[in-house]
């Protein structure tokens, strides 16, 4: 996975996503990140980017030239290949684990971070693909975001993580959060690990782990319930748990 991101804050991206894991994975040479500064396009003399909005208003507007000839120099170090750009805004589709899924089976990605007020509508219309925030409060800048998509998206990327198993059962996986986990002492201030899992029973403790994921996706994310793949058995289960809710 190659990723390309079109900003006027080149360190900050590349600074955020050279260490722990992403940072290894860049190492080995499964990701890539590229960070290009919007400047190095501008053919303004004083290096300017950014200008008023036509009819008034506060704040400054990125303008559409840099942004355009920043992504046509990109696609033609790409071969004439144009990947998808990805505007980083609060108006877009809220991302979320599906999207990222999608997103991961591209080769080339390309991320668009505006500041200031936005950038030009026009240059939006030419070269973005696809509109997209990570929630509903609004940043400074969409470097932020970007990053939290690209490790989102890059532990999806075969190879990423040690155990690709952890990419799959991970919270979110069949709409269901991840059960609890414990790990060494068995007993920390008086709470002891609970005893299924000490029992090397693995049926068991699968059973246990699944009805930890319903309890709590019940709990703390109910509305994801609706869209979770559950056998018969563990829709009677949750049923009890919400009949216990009810009654209790
Ligand atoms: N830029 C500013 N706020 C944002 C958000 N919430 N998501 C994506 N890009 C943004």
């Amino acid at each position: 996975m190659n990723y390309h991101i079109l900003t006027l804050f080149p360190d900050m991206v590349r600074d955020g996503l050279n260490t722990s894991i992403i940072g290894r994975a860049i190492e080995k040479g499964i990701l890539s990140v590229e960070a290009v500064n919007i400047r190095d396009y501008t053919k303004e003399k004083h290096g300017h980017v950014d200008d008023a909005p036509y009819g008034g208003g506060a704040g400054m507007v990125m303008q559409a030239a840099p942004v355009c000839d920043a992504y046509e120099a990109l696609c033609a170090r790409l071969g004439g290949r144009r990947p998808r750009v990805l505007y980083m805004t609060p108006q877009g589709q809220v991302f979320n684990q599906s999207i990222a899924r999608e997103l991961s089976k591209e080769e080339e990605l390309v991320f668009l971070c505006g500041h200031y007020e936005g950038i030009d509508e026009r240059a939006l219309e030419m070269i973005v693909t696809d509109y997209l925030s990570i929630g509903d409060y609004v940043l400074t800048g969409g470097e932020l975001p970007a990053m939290v998509m690209i490790d989102c998206i890059s532990r999806l990327v075969p190879g990423v993580l040690n155990n690709d198993l952890s990419a799959e059962i991970e919270s979110f996986h069949d709409n269901l959060l991840e059960y609890p986990q414990y790990t060494r002492p068995e007993i920390y201030e008086g709470r002891r690990v609970p005893e299924i899992l000490l029992s090397g029973h693995h049926k068991n403790i699968d059973l246990w782990r699944r009805q930890q994921s319903i309890e709590r996706t019940l709990k703390r994310r109910p509305d994801l319930l609706a869209g979770a793949r559950l056998t018969d058995k563990e829709r009677a289960y949750l049923q009890n748990l919400v009949s216990g809710e009810e009654n209790g």
